[in-house]
C-alpha cells in the first residue's frame, strides 16, 4: 500500500490557488492513501471568527470537498485533507476524509491550540475508525498529538493508521508522534505545511518536517523545514496489527487499567 504526506507552503485565503497547488503535485504521484496539511485550502491565521466564516465551507458541497472528491476519484485513492468547515452556526477546524466513492466522513479538531479557542467550535467527531479496503484508518489534527488519548483511543478502536494533518508550530510534535507510533505499534502520517504567515500582530513560522514513522518507530520517510514536496512509502499495513512487543509483553493487553483510576 502507498501512503504519503503533502507538504506546501498554502496561500492565505486563495483557496483555488492551494486546491489547484495541491492538485497538480499530485498529477504524476501514484498512491493509495495521501495526507494533506491542516487548513490546506485556506491557510492558518485567521483574524477573527467572521473571516473563517467567510472561508469556510460545506461538506460534501463546497468547492474544495468537490475538487477532493474529483481527484480521489481520478487517483482511485483516498485523501485526508484538512479545511475549515461550516456547518449549522457552527465553525470546525475539520479534516474530511475522500475516496473513489465520495466523502466517507469528517473529523472535527478535539484540541483546539492557542487562539483557535476563539475561532473555532470544538470537535465532537468522537475519534472514528474509517475502513479503506481492508486498513483502518483514523485523523487527528495537529496539537491532538498532545493528547496521548486520543491516538489511544483510536488504536485501541483498530486503526492501522494514524492521518495527521498538521500546521505545527511547536518544535516536539515530530518526535511525540514517533513515540504515538511505538506506543500504539500503528503507522502515523504527518503532514505537515511550511513557510511563515504574518497577518494582524500575529506571525508564525510552521516547522515542515512532515513524516511517515511505522509501528516500530522506524522514519520512513521525511521531508525538509521549508520544502515543497510530496513524499510517498510502499508499507505493509498489516504490521500495525501486531501488537506484542516481546513474546510476553503485549501493548494493550499489559494496561494496569485497574491502577490507573484517578
Ligand atoms: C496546531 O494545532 N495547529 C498547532
Amino acid at each position: 500500500m502507498k501512503i504519503g504526506f503533502l507538504q506546501f507552503n498554502p496561500v492565505f485565503g486563495n483557496v483555488e490557488y492551494n486546491v489547484g497547488k495541491v492538485v497538480s503535485m499530485l498529477k504524476d504521484v501514484d498512491f493509495d492513501l495521501m495526507v494533506l496539511p491542516e487548513l490546506f485550502n485556506t491557510g492558518y491565521l485567521f483574524l477573527d471568527r467572521n473571516e473563517v466564516e467567510r472561508l469556510a465551507e460545506e461538506v460534501p458541497d463546497g468547492y474544495t470537498c468537490r475538487r477532493l472528491v474529483n481527484l480521489a476519484h481520478e487517483k482511485n485513492a483516498f485523501i485526508v485533507a484538512g479545511i475549515a468547515e461550516k456547518c449549522c452556526g457552527k465553525l470546525f477546524n475539520s479534516a474530511v476524509i475522500v475516496g473513489p466513492r465520495g466523502v466517507l466522513g469528517i473529523y472535527r479538531k478535539a484540541h483546539l491550540f492557542s487562539r483557535e479557542k476563539l475561532l473555532f467550535d470544538k470537535g465532537d467527531s468522537n475519534f472514528e475508525v474509517y475502513d479503506i479496503g481492508s486498513v483502518k484508518i483514523g485523523v487527528l489534527i495537529c496539537f491532538d498529538w498532545c493528547f496521548p488519548e486520543a491516538s489511544r483511543t483510536l488504536a485501541l478502536r483498530g486503526v492501522d493508521i494514524i492521518c495527521h494533518p498538521s500546521n505545527l508550530v511547536l518544535p516536539y510534535a515530530q518526535i511525540a508522534m514517533r513515540v504515538r507510533a511505538i506506543e500504539n505499534r500503528v503507522y502515523t502520517i504527518t503532514a505537515n505545511r511550511v513557510g511563515v504567515e504574518e497577518r494582524g500582530n500575529e506571525r508564525l513560522k510552521f516547522t515542515g518536517l512532515s513524516q511517515i514513522v511505522n509501528p516500530k518507530m522506524e522514519v520512513l520517510c521525511s521531508a525538509g523545514v521549508d520544502d515543497e514536496v510530496v513524499g510517498v512509502v510502499d508499507v505493509d499495513p498489516l504490521m500495525a496489527r501486531d501488537k506484542w512487543i516481546t513474546p510476553y509483553n503485549h501493548v494493550f493487553n499489559d494496561r494496569r487499567v485497574d491502577l490507573y483510576r484517578l
